[in-house]
């Protein structure tokens, strides 16, 4: 299909790529493509809020340590400090916006989740990113320059090796995307001066994920195709608590952390509060702390889940500050929150690595931007304090759109080079859906079985030997096959599956997030190391 030029390509319509979108408006043409709906993203779910220093009690040093303390060792502490201090002029931003959070006497109404030592979660009742999701999207309205392409999927970054076969160049070059037109059923060939990825993240690899659908991995997968440096995968964040169903299909429900710091607690099945034990935070211990316990109490007690009791707080309050999680529940699950415990499961949520970048966004490929959950920037270290990711895809955003500015300035009047078209010649329309459910499930059910909250060397290895031969069948059958999104999605999980159990079986040590039977402690020399592949 015929090229058409962007200056501007963003891959993503989540907070990371509207609000860069947003900072380059003015600067050229920005396409943004987006594979759903425009608001089908985690950000349109996210419920706890956004961490920042906002008053009181709090001060950039407490947000920094409780970062640190988080990460186990390996945040980049030049990093957090970005993050942190831009913190509350980023809030700002979002409101100028049009963003409208919580208030409290007139203030900005400040929550608090597991890790934080102070009360700093700006959020909207229990729905916070549906609000942020809102906002941006009704602001980019007012930049009709900028195009945003729904039902558009991007397939791969096109770099050096389209431009010219025969080129093996040692920085290599982003030149655009090839993006699939889901209405149309053709493939764009999209060229631009820069990209944005900001494709999200990967919870789609596990079987019980809050993520939504769109989270496939793909942002890493292209970027690992085209040649980009990835770090640390092995930390997939388990939230501890998603709300357990026993026939559950699609994502798990989300039980906010911030009913934990409203004074929720944690029960097993004899009624016993067995986060007193662990740590003096109990409940609002960090995220990789609180899902271990749960895991353990499942696997010593042989529970299916445990409970969240909020029956002793205040209804009035349950019901105001937490709406979306009491009428769901209540209409959906049948279980009245404000007098019986809610069963709760941990279940895969974040990713803290992805495409590694620096300070200011790039990636390791000349020309390609990271911010959002896809980029692994060293803010989160070896496990995500709650809530400081939509704070990062912001702030990381910003960062990417002074460094897109400055792109745009300097090639001024440069020709960008010719870009092939899509090349499908070969491939034909195979309509084997059940080949793809099947593989998904089967990645699905052993990334849960043995890359899930307690690691082993056995575990890791079998996971290896069976993605490998389903990413061999995988790759046999996109050579043949049409594009369809079914295809495009398996093949990213079947890939990023890969890079995490590749990630995990090098990190011989249990550190944050990712913890394993066989090194049971930390290796204090190379642990304090990314796991850049
Ligand atoms: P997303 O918001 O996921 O957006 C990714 C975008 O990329 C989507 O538009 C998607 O369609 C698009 N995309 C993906 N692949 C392609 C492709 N191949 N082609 C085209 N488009 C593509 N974090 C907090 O800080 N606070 C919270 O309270 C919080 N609550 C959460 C609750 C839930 C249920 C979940 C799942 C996450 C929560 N998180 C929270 C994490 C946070 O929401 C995400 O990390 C953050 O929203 C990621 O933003 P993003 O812009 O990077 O990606
Ligand atoms: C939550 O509301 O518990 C999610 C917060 C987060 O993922 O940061």
């Amino acid at each position: 299909m015929k090229a058409e030029a962007a200056d501007v390509l963003v891959i993503g319509s989540g907070i990371a790529g509207l609000t860069f979108a947003l900072e380059v408006a003015e600067h050229g043409r920005v396409i943004v493509v987006t594979k759903k709906d425009r608001a089908e993203s985690a950000t349109n779910y996210a419920q706890g809020g956004i961490a920042a220093v906002m008053g009181g009690e709090d001060s950039i040093e407490a947000h920094v340590r409780d970062t640190l303390e988080a990460g186990a060792g390996l945040c980049r502490e030049d990093i957090v400090r970005l993050v942190v201090t831009e913190g509350p002029a980023k809030i700002r931003r979002l409101m100028d916006w049009g963003a409208e959070f919580s208030e409290e006497g007139g203030n900005l109404s400040l929550g608090r989740e597991g890790g934080h030592s102070q009360h700093r979660i700006v959020h909207r009742e229990d729905r916070t990113g549906f609000e942020v999701e809102r906002a941006l999207l009704e602001s980019l309205k007012r930049h009709p320059q900028v195009e945003l392409w729904e039902n558009a999927h991007a397939i791969d970054l096109i770099t050096d090796r389209h431009i010219n076969e025969n080129t093996r160049p040692r920085n290599k070059r982003c030149y655009g995307a090839y993006v699939y037109d889901l209405e149309l059923r053709q493939v764009h060939t999209i060229p631009a001066r820069l990209v944005l990825l900001a494709s999200g993240g990967m919870g789609m690899v596990w079987k019980n994920t809050t993520n939504p659908q769109i989270a496939t991995g793909d942002g890493v997968a292209m970027a690992w195709r085209a040649g980009a440096r990835i770090a640390n995968l092995e930390f997939m964040q388990f939230h501890p608590t998603a709300l357990y169903e026993q026939d559950r299909k699609g994502r798990a429900f989300l039980i906010t952390e911030a009913l934990r710091g409203a004074g929720g607690i944690l029960l097993n099945d004899r009624g016993e509060r067995f986060m007193e034990a662990v740590h003096p935070r109990k409940e609002l211990a960090s995220r990789d702390i609180v899902a271990r316990a749960i895991d353990m109490q499942r696997k010593t007690h042989g529970l299916e889940h445990v409970w969240l009791d909020c029956t002793h707080l205040d209804p009035d309050t349950l019901r105001k500050e937490f709406p979306t999680i009491y009428t769901t529940l209540r209409d959906e699950h049948n279980i009245n929150m404000l007098r019986e415990p809610i069963p709760v499961v941990p279940a895969a949520h974040y990713q803290c690595g992805g495409v590694l970048s620096d300070d200011q966004a790039h990636s390791t490929i000349d020309r390609l931007l990271v911010a959002g959950e896809v980029a692994c920037t060293g803010l989160h270290g070896a496990n995500r304090l709650a809530s400081n990711s939509l704070l990062e895809a912001v702030v990381f955003a910003a960062q990417a759109s002074k460094e897109a500015k400055k792109i745009l300035t300097d090639s001024a009047g440069e020709e960008l080079p010719d870009v092939p078209v899509w090349n499908d010649s070969g491939t034909y329309d195979h309509e084997e859906y059940v080949l793809i459910r099947h593989d998904v499930d089967e990645i699905q059910g052993l990334m849960e079985d043995y890359v899930g909250i307690i690691r082993s060397d056995l575990r890791l290895q079998r996971a290896a030997r069976r993605l490998a031969t389903i990413t061999v069948e995988v790759e046999d059958y996109w050579r043949r096959t049409l594009v369809t999104p079914e295809i495009l999605e398996l093949r990213s999980l079947a890939q990023v599956a890969r890079l995490i159990v590749r990630c995990a079986r090098q990190r011989r040590e249990s550190r944050g997030l990712h913890t394993t039977t066989d090194y049971p402690g930390l290796d204090p020399i190379l642990g304090t190391r990314d796991t850049v592949i």
